[in-house]
């Protein structure tokens, strides 16, 4: 009843004059009917487990199927969760099916079993634009617990990832790394989420310690990553911090000195029997996407931290992530930060993020473009209805997770508009037309595609509200408009 009134007043948003309105949604509600919301290529390495949830919305009981599962996989039909692992190399074209009281819907996922994971940018939750150094076992529970209750999970979002201060103050007898009082059991938590197909993330850092303070792996890497293969953890931050106290004796630092310790990791990890997806990060020092990709890794960071600040939403998105869009492809994106949206607080108090409504359509948007992972930093225990519509666009999401896997570049820049552009897999394209200005402006979407560099604009579509585009659009002060379209390519 309160969850209806929340979409209510959420919808009514759009349509409220603005002081009534603050967060409006745009995303109009998922029919009852299943409909499939998930990515078209998934990647595993031959042998790996694989654990995959079936991103379908729709209303529940929900019953799946899905034929020509390669050996070695079995569909749980109630919950709708693939699992086991394919020894075979090769591309399987699985054939999903999805039933309930108000219709079926049919899907093809292509399984890639070979050498490349993350072929499309991954997406979840991190536990440390809420929580930061205050986090325990019991919140990234009650935030796994949402992703699925609040139907996040039904959208793609599948990593529940540990950040910093999990860490007990010293290793046991034998040198392994042991979680502190807050966590008590980190392989249960593993084997919950694996349950729920889910997938379990963790944290750690090259040097001594970490950001936070906690132990890093320095010297111990090799009993680290046998852990956390033993926790069943399946993604790994792996963050410079301390690291850099080592740097600072070096006479020099050289580019191969910052590679050194993420090339150690990647060997490590290369050798587990199970996919731990490699979340490079050193805030872009030493230009990290230009051998990030080397070093093993499936993401890195391009930039220091993204706070909840318009400011550092545009210097981060606008400015820093400019011609990076050469480095990044399926299986190693550019990692522009985590999604400063809903419940914010690194640990000192939550409380919502300051950016307004059409920022948070920016940011989503622009990561969208940027084929960033989408990683989600609120509480999700506390999710609000504006932040779940705005996480759970399909049209928006497949953008993002577009299996092309091209990051969008600024094509055009006039004034306080820009046009971000990408191309996507069925030869169509994607852009968002973005208004940097403090003033709403009227834009001639067709206008503004040409100056980005497309001509012969045919069906437009706009991604947020779901429908066709309009001729012109007046567009907020930090807002954007999302389209999709077919036409000759940008320059
Ligand atoms: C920072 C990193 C943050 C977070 C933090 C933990 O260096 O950029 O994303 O992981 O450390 O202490």
């Amino acid at each position: 009843m309160l969850k209806r009134l929340l979409i209510l007043l959420c919808l009514l948003g759009g349509v409220l004059p603005v002081a009534f309105a603050q967060n409006y949604c745009l995303t109009p509600p998922a029919p009852a009917a299943p409909r499939y919301n998930g990515p078209a290529v998934l990647g595993a390495r031959p042998g790996s487990p694989i654990i995959f949830r079936l991103p379908f919305s729709g209303e529940r009981p929900m019953k799946f199927s899905a034929r020509r599962l390669p050996k070695g996989l079995s569909l749980n039909a109630a919950e709708g969760i693939i699992s086991g692992s394919v020894k075979k190399p090769g591309e399987y074209v699985v054939k999903l099916k999805a039933k309930n009281a108000s219709g079926s819907v049919k899907a093809k996922l292509i399984l890639k079993i070979g050498d490349t994971i993350a072929l499309t940018p991954p997406m979840g939750w991190n536990s440390w634009n809420c929580w930061g150094l205050e986090v325990s076992q019991e919140k990234v529970m009650a935030s796994a617990r949402a992703l699925i209750s609040s139907g996040l999970a039904d959208y793609g979002y599948c990593y529940i990832n540990i950040d910093d201060a999990w860490q007990a103050p010293d290793r046991d007898a034998d040198g392994k790394l042991q979680p502190n009082d807050r966590f008590p059991d980190i392989a249960g938590l593993g084997e919950w989420l694996h349950g729920q197909g889910l997938r379990l993330g963790i944290y750690s850092s090259p040097g001594a310690t970490t950001c936070g303070g906690y132990l890093g792996s320095l010297d111990y890497e090799e009993k680290d990553v046998q852990t956390w293969n033993d926790w069943g953890v399946d993604y790994l931050k792996y963050d410079l911090c301390g690291y850099r106290a080592y740097l600072k004796t070096l006479p020099e630092v050289t580019q191969a000195d910052h590679i050194k310790p993420y090339v150690k990791m990647k060997e490590l990890l290369a050798l587990q029997p199970r996919d731990i997806c490699y979340s490079i990060c050193q805030y872009g020092l030493m230009e990290v996407w230009t051998w990030g990709r080397e070093a093993g890794g499936n993401l890195w960071r391009t930039t220091g931290d993204l706070t909840d600040k318009w400011e550092r939403v545009h210097r981060i998105g606008f400015q820093k992530q400019r011609g990076l869009a050469g480095y990044s492809g399926p299986g190693h994106w550019n990692d522009p930060d985590m999604l400063v949206v809903g419940k914010v607080g690194w640990g000192e108090g939550l409380r919502d993020t300051r950016l307004t409504a059409d920022e948070q359509y920016t940011h989503v948007s622009l990561w969208a473009l940027l084929a960033a992972p989408l990683m989600i930093g609120g509480d999700l225990s506390l999710l609000d209805e504006f932040t779940r519509n705005l996480l759970c666009n399909h049209e928006i999401i497949a953008v993002d997770q577009d299996p092309l896997g091209k990051q969008a570049d600024c094509l055009l820049e006039d004034g306080a508009i820009q046009v971000w552009g990408r191309p996507l897999c069925d030869g169509s394209f994607a852009a968002g037309i973005f208004n940097l200005g403090e003033e709403a402006l009227s834009v001639d979407i067709i206008e503004k595609l040409k100056g980005a560099g497309w001509s012969g604009i045919g069906s437009c579509r706009d991604l947020w509200r779901q429908k066709p585009c309009p001729q012109t659009v007046n567009i907020p002060s930090h807002g954007v408009i999302m389209l999709k379209f077919n036409a000759m390519g940008a320059k």
